[in-house]
């Protein structure tokens, strides 16, 4: 296999560090890829992940014959179709299908249809008759805002200010619609499923923790942490899961004449009444997957070669008996504006001299001409301790997250904690 990874996150330096493992891999490329991804795999420079014919160049002149797209962007805008009409296999859904991410209005459509549990809602799409809801919605204690469209996970607020509710609903119905929600308790788990088109896995439970600051306070994140399986979800509410969501979801999918290659990604709330869709993503999570892919002992060659076959139900998916945490590191000012370029001084030693299993994945970064590696966005590294239990996982990462050093650098004090001490 020849494999081209597109993106340029930890979440891509991690399924490139998996295929890395593949005895099946005769090639592997990464687009446009970071200083993490250049160790393990060719980075290829200069072509944009929107740039689907300067994509399918590069695949030509390097022989590759399976893509795996990270990101939901080029999803979005139909780089499976283009590739697959040009012969090259894609790991990701075709456009119509990745509407469940890039359409929150068709995603709430399509569940309320089929009487998936999710939180009620309500679209709009005019600014008065909004306003008029949200100042007329006495009840309601906390609001919930999202716009439909993409938004890099700054398309969502949820706020028991009625005012900034209004200022948030009206920017986005300058150019999108949006989606107010009924208000969510309980805890989310992130589920991961990959889809032949006929047969489905389903991964185990993943958490991620969103919050910039400990105590999940402060504001939104793409993700300051994450842990693999999640110790809450048990073995009853797997299956709850499974019955409830995975499968109705799928049947719904045929249902509806739209075939699923690829993974989808469940954002489920725990709720009293049992587990509730908040949304779907069409691709891996960011930091789920640096969680994730460490604990997966197949061969990511053969899964992908069984998600592209369609044959996904002659393998069974083989998990380790262990745990893994991972804890981000952030440049300063992060999730606001930060800088990039900064120089890392130090880089957790591996492996550990104590054994212990320890993994560094890079987002964004770069290796300049005198071997440097700088900096190049707010979430630089996720650092993932691996053991046991959650506990033990915990604090093999936290004791190589000091290990990194650049100016500035910061991170989550208390990943997974609340899954042990609560
Ligand atoms: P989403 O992109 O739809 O997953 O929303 C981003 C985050 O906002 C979620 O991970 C939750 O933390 C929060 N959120 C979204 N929808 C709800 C809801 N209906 N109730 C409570 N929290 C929510
Ligand atoms: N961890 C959230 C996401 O990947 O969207």
């Amino acid at each position: 296999m020849r494999v081209l990874v597109i993106g340029s996150g930890a979440r891509e330096h991690a399924i490139a560090w998996k295929f890395s493992q593949s005895r099946r891999i005769a090639g592997l490329f990464a687009l446009p890829g970071n200083a993490g991804t250049q160790e393990i795999a060719v980075n290829i420079g200069g072509i944009s992940t929107d740039d689907f014919d300067g994509i399918l160049d590069a695949c030509r002149k390097n022989r590759i014959n399976t893509v795996f797209v990270g990101p939901e962007t080029p999803l979005a805008k139909g780089i499976a179709d283009f590739l697959e009409n040009a012969g090259i296999p894609v790991i990701g859904p075709k456009k119509r299908a990745a509407m469940l991410e890039s359409s929150k209005a068709y995603a709430k459509d399509f569940l309320h249809r089929h009487g998936i549990p999710t939180a009620l809602s309500v679209e709009f799409d005019d600014p008065e008759e909004f306003k008029g809801y949200i100042e007329e919605n006495d009840g309601k204690e906390v609001f919930v805002i999202k716009k439909s469209g993409l938004a890099g996970g700054k398309g969502v607020l949820v706020t028991d200010s009625r005012r900034e509710a209004i200022d948030f609903g009206l920017n986005i119905l300058s150019d999108d619609r949006l989606i107010v929600e009924e208000y969510l308790e309980g805890f989310e788990v992130s589920i991961f499923v990959l889809s032949d088109g006929k047969h489905q896995s389903i991964l185990p439970p993943c958490s991620d923790f969103k919050k910039a600051h400990d105590g999940d306070k402060g504001p939104n994140t793409g993700g300051m942490g994450s842990i693999c399986p999640v110790p809450w979800v048990d073995t009853k509410l797997r299956k709850n899961i499974t019955d409830r969501i995975v499968k109705p979801v799928f049947r719904a999918l045929e249902e509806e004449g739209i075939t699923y290659t690829g993974i989808l990604y469940f954002g489920l709330m725990i709720t009293e009444d049992g587990p509730k869709v908040l949304e779907f993503n069409v691709r891996l999570g960011d930091p789920e997957t640096q969680v994730l892919l460490p604990l997966i002992e197949n061969d990511i060659g053969n899964l992908s070669d069984a998600i592209i076959n369609g044959n996904l139900d002659t393998i069974t998916v083989k998990v380790k008996d262990s745990s893994a945490l991972g804890v981000v590191v952030a440049a300063d000012g992060y999730p606001g504006s930060y800088r990039k370029g900064i120089e890392v001084e130090s880089l957790p030693r591996c492996p550990r001299t104590g054994g212990e299993e320890v993994l560094v994945f890079h987002s964004s970064t770069v290796r300049d001409e005198s071997g440097r590696i700088l900096t190049g966005g707010g979430r630089c590294f996720t650092v993932v301790g691996l053991g046991r239990d959650t506990i033990t996982a915990a604090a093999t990462a936290y004791q190589a997250v000091e290990e990194v050093k650049f100016q500035g650098a910061w991170y989550r004090r208390d990943i997974g904690k609340k899954f042990f001490v609560d």
